[in-house]
């Protein structure tokens, strides 16, 4: 018998506070930094964010996320024999912010590992997690993407620091006789490392580098709309679909130009393409299971619809899964 993978519940977890654009650049223009709304929504589509207090951390927002979708579920964390965490903003350097859900859960003793493909995080750690549940590693698993971006952020940078959210959103995998998880592809070139990056690190105690995250905005751009078009053809064609099959696209919440091109490109209709940067803005690896969770519990996601997930990230790192629901 043939194993395969499926989502099985979904949740997903904002932090308290809302800053809308117009308290943004209030709170920027305090600090000398000039931009407007205008600037902000025209060029990126977002109009607001949430933002994590000082000592709400990637876990806890995982853990958050894992329990509504556990319940969604209807599973129980001692069930869970896998949890992986996709995060650029781990609480710590280690143990992985999985393990820290994994506590917070009290889920013991499975597997719980941290995947870190930036943007791209959550598609990564769906694909990891299907193969681990078809090969029989494990049956049930928890996906999580949980970020604190704004911990990275340059806030006297007005070119990144308008772009990012906090948040956090979770699926529940479950083996399963029949797909579920229909085709996933990954793919990485670290060629472009260096056009998305924070690039800093902790040496003998102290911060060296760069701390705070630096973007290469159009070249980001350009990768972006290019990859996830390609990805998304690759990944329907290895489940010997067509494009026009697709219910719903799910790409990473960048910005929503690049959601608007590659569902131009793709020859997918607006209204079929799940769009939440408006609300969360960028949230990173949050942001496909963050949108994935939105459209399920407004109703617009159902039983049977086949809906394709797509990241782009630092790394430079993309990848597509494409699940029947
Ligand atoms: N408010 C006002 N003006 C601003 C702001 C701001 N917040 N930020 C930049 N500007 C100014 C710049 O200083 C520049 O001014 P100048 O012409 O006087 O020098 C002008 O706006 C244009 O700047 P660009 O960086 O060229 O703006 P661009 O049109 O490329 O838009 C953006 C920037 C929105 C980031 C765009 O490049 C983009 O959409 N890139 C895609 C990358 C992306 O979305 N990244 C998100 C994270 S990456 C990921 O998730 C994969």
């Amino acid at each position: 018998m043939t194993r395969y993978s499926r989502i099985v519940g979904t949740g997903s977890a904002l932090p308290e506070r809302l800053v809308t654009n117009a308290d943004l650049v209030r709170e920027l223009a305090a600090r000398g930094i000039e931009t407007s709304e205008d600037w902000i929504a025209d060029r990126t589509g977002i109009q607001q964010r949430y933002l994590a207090a000082p000592d709400v951390t990637s876990s806890m927002l995982g853990a958050q996320a894992a329990q509504a979708a556990l319940l969604s579920a209807g599973v129980a964390a001692a069930d869970i024999d896998l949890i992986i965490v996709a995060t650029s903003t781990p609480d710590f350097i280690f143990p992985s912010s999985a393990c820290l859900v994994q506590k917070a859960l009290g889920a013991y003793g499975g597997a719980a590992f941290d995947v870190q493909a930036v943007c791209s995080g959550f598609v990564y750690g769906m694909a990891t997690a299907d193969a681990m549940l078809r090969t029989g590693m494990a049956r049930r698993a928890l996906v999580i993407g949980a970020e604190v971006f704004s911990r990275i952020l340059d806030w006297n940078d007005r070119g990144t620091c308008v772009l990012f959210g906090d948040g956090a959103g979770a699926v529940v995998l479950a083996a399963d006789d029949s797909p579920g998880i229909l085709a996933s592809k990954l793919h990485a070139d670290g060629r472009h490392e260096s056009i998305l990056r924070t690039a800093g690190s902790v040496h003998s105690g102290a911060v060296t580098g760069h701390p705070f995250l630096t973007m290469d905005g159009q070249a980001v751009f350009k990768l972006a709309v290019s990859v996830l078009d390609s990805v998304a053809r690759e990944t329907v064609a290895m489940a010997g679909m067509a494009v026009s099959d697709i219910d719903w696209l799910i790409p990473h919440q960048a910005n929503v130009r690049i959601l608007q091109a590659t569902g131009r490109k793709l020859g997918i209709a607006p209204e079929r393409v799940v769009v939440t940067v408006d609300r969360h803005a960028n949230t990173s690896a949050a942001s496909v299971p963050l949108a994935l969770d939105t459209a399920v519990r407004d109703g617009r996601i159902t039983a049977g619809h086949h809906v394709l997930m797509e990241g782009v990230g630092g790394g430079f790192t993309w990848g597509a899964v494409l699940a029947r629901m």
